[in-house]
């Protein structure tokens, strides 16, 4: 029955590109699709723009190498659960295991059944409550092949999510059912965040071969970005941070869609203010090429802050000439 689910094509095109979409992982991309009226949203753009963050090939990473070759594997850093350590030593054995029935599982496209541990109370081991209801408190799932997901941990404090451990509809000896991904197979394991009731919006995703989790706060003010000289600035940073910094970089810390806009010479020192005030609104009323969206919606109050905000940041530039800025991006 669930291989014929699996060969069957899929119903609709946008539930196989879901899928398709699931089984890349472009985490960039869903990420960009997440609410952007929140600043931490933003800021997480920024760090999953930056080179460190995901690599986007399908890499084995080091640790599930060297324990396939049975290598001893480095202990995770803290404030990280490794969960395959976790669960080898039996220190997930205390928590309460729960079984669940999903209507629509994704990689199957279908309803499954799944055995594991309520993801809540596996944070617990992790973090504290607090932190857990923390807006600022992010999760990032590290994944067999590499890659990592963030989750905000409060999207997992009351949603339901459980990390499974056993597909209850897996073939007999075994604990997961085997899914075609292109010429391969693919199981979810060993660890896989599924929800009993959500079908995969952006803040509660299905995370499938979840090897490692670790905790991290994104704050605003230890971005480069952030006016720490000139508190009246921090409105318009605000503003830049939920309109702008997805694409563009302050003090290269930021989005590349877009140009830099503080060094070495700010957008103050080359645009006049009312230029710059023209371009933000409807750039193709400057350039005629332009391909950054319009902001007509901005208000005259707003766009003054945004302005005072790159007006203040030309006064804080991580580096100032081209070799400084070559230097600073080398680092
Ligand atoms: C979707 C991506 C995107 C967003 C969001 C965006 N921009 Fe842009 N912006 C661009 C691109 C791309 C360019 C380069 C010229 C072009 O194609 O429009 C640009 C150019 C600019 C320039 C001209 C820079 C120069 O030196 O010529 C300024 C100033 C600017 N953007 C400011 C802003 C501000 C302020 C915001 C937020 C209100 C913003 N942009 C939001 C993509 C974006």
């Amino acid at each position: 029955m669930n291989s014929e689910r699996v060969k069957r094509p899929s119903k609709a095109a946008s539930k196989s590109a879901r899928k398709a979409r699931f089984y890349e992982g472009v985490v960039a991309v869903l990420d960009a699709h997440a609410p952007c009226g929140c600043i931490l949203t933003v800021l997480f753009l920024v760090l999953a723009c930056s080179p460190s963050d995901t690599p986007r090939t399908v890499a084995e990473s080091a640790g599930a190498r060297a324990s396939r070759l049975g290598a001893p594997t480095p202990p995770p850093p803290p404030g990280s659960l490794d969960l395959t350590s976790l669960s080898h030593r039996g220190a997930l054995g205390t928590l309460p295991l729960v079984r669940i029935s999903a209507p629509h599982e994704p990689i199957s496209n279908g309803p499954a059944r799944f055995e594991g541990y309520p993801v809540e109370s596996v944070l617990q081991l992790l973090v504290s409550k607090e932190q857990i209801a923390d807006p600022k408190t992010r999760l990032r799932f590290h994944l067999a092949d590499g890659r990592t997901r963030t989750v905000d941990a409060d999207a997992l404090r009351d949603g339901g999510g459980i990390l499974a451990v056993r597909d209850l509809d897996a073939p007999r000896g075994r604990q997961w059912r085997a899914h075609p991904r292109g010429q391969f197979e693919m199981t979810p394991g060993p660890f896989y965040l599924v929800w009993e009731t959500r079908s995969g919006d952006e803040r509660h995703p299905w995370i499938a071969q979840v090897e490692r989790i670790s905790m991290e706060t994104v704050s605003a003010m230890d971005s480069p970005a952030f006016p720490r000289h000139a508190p009246t600035a921090e409105p318009g940073f605000h503003l830049f941070a939920k309109h702008c910094l997805a694409c563009h970089s302050i003090n290269l810390s930021g989005g590349r869609l877009g140009p830099e806009l503080n060094v070495p010479l700010s957008v103050m020192e080359t645009m006049p203010r009312a230029v710059l005030r023209t371009y933000i609104r409807s750039p193709r009323a400057v350039r005629a090429t332009a391909t950054m969206p319009d902001f007509i919606s901005l208000t005259d109050d707003e766009l003054d802050d945004l302005v005072e905000y790159l007006h203040a940041m030309r006064l804080a530039k991580v580096c100032a000439t081209q070799i400084d800025c070559a230097r600073f991006r080398g680092q």
